[in-house]
């Protein structure tokens, strides 16, 4: 079997694959699952300060390709959920914690939280497209970015993750203002704003109204985000949006990114996805003669070695 390992800001995962914040991450017996299950790392669903009931449904739409959600942030709060990123740590594999806010400060006091409940990196989700108030509005903000990056990396002592949101035309300067700000990594992408209509209701289907597209449909803005912030930043990029295949997770390392989530593709492969694409993965290096997934990082920015 060939060796799949890598290293992220010096978290060492098994593999290159992450669970991505908002699917089966909201407890601690789901992320046990997932752990079990052959992800490499797992990221948390979103949790903010207090507890959050979400927007009205219907809050989720399957489309052909993908998913639109709108779930509108529910959680249950950092004092309730503390106690689930303790247990989930019992996984075995890396906990990352990620925390939303109104501001930079409640950012940066919720990312201090989530380390000293034991999360072993905090990813900061400057990037929820349909939740007023948090994320987006902050998130495209470069000054707002940085600040924000800022002030949480001096709240905890374990690595800071931004993660990005792809609804402007400039997240290679997000990505940049995240590393002045001190971030040790970027997550690339988070849902593009979409939204459906119900022709024969003749109105929106979401609660919401506007949502969040995920899966296969999103995965060539996914990759264009990637290759842009790897030529704008020296800090790692973690790449996510529509990776469902392992090929799909090799084309995210040739455009730059050391590691890649996974969330529409657990709705859709089920939980043994991870084996799956992780065994996929194994499978094009050999055939391609490619031995360690560092080999093929960002290679498609010079061509093959
Ligand atoms: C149902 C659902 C809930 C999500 N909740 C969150 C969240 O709480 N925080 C966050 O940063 N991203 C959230 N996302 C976005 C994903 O983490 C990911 O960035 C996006 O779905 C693209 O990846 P994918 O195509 O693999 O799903 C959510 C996505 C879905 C489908």
């Amino acid at each position: 079997m060939t060796d799949i390992s890598v290293e992220v800001c010096g978290l060492r995962l098994r593999n290159p694959t992450m669970l991505a914040s908002g699917v089966l991450d909201e407890t601690a017996r789901s992320m046990l699952a997932v752990a079990k299950s052959g992800a490499g790392a797992i990221v948390t669903k979103s949790i903010g300060i207090e507890p959050r009931s979400g927007h009205p449904n219907p809050s989720v739409v399957e489309l052909e390709d993908g998913l639109l959600n709108a779930m509108g942030l529910p959680n249950p709060g950092i004092d309730l959920f503390s106690k689930e990123v303790k247990e989930a740590r019992k996984g075995g594999v890396p906990i990352i914690g990620s925390v939303f806010g109104g501001t930079e400060e409640e950012i940066a006091e919720l990312a201090g939280m989530m380390a000293e409940a034991g999360a072993d990196a905090v990813e900061l989700n400057l990037s929820c497209p349909h939740a007023k108030g948090y994320g987006a509005e902050l998130g495209s903000s470069p000054e707002r970015v940085e600040t924000s990056c800022r002030l949480a990396k001096r709240a905890c002592g374990v690595p800071v993750f931004a993660k990005l949101t792809p609804n402007t035309s400039y997240i290679a300067e997000l990505a940049k203002a995240a590393e002045r700000g001190g971030a040790d990594a970027v997550v690339a992408i988070n849902t593009l704003k979409g939204m459906a209509i119900d022709p024969e209701a003749g109105m929106p289907i979401l609660g919401n109204r506007f949502g969040g597209l995920s899966g296969p449909a999103i995965k060539p803005v996914g990759i264009r985000c990637v290759y842009e912030i790897y030529e704008s930043v020296e800090i790692p990029v973690i790449g996510v949006g529509g990776v469902t295949t392992g090929r799909d997770a090799v084309e995210y390392i040739m455009a730059g990114a050391q590691a890649v989530q996974l969330g529409t593709a657990v709705w859709i492969r089920g939980e043994k996805v991870f084996r799956e694409v992780c065994r996929e993965i194994s499978q094009f290096m050999k055939e391609n003669g490619y031995d360690s997934v560092k080999e093929m990082l960002g290679v498609a920015h010079s061509g093959r070695h």
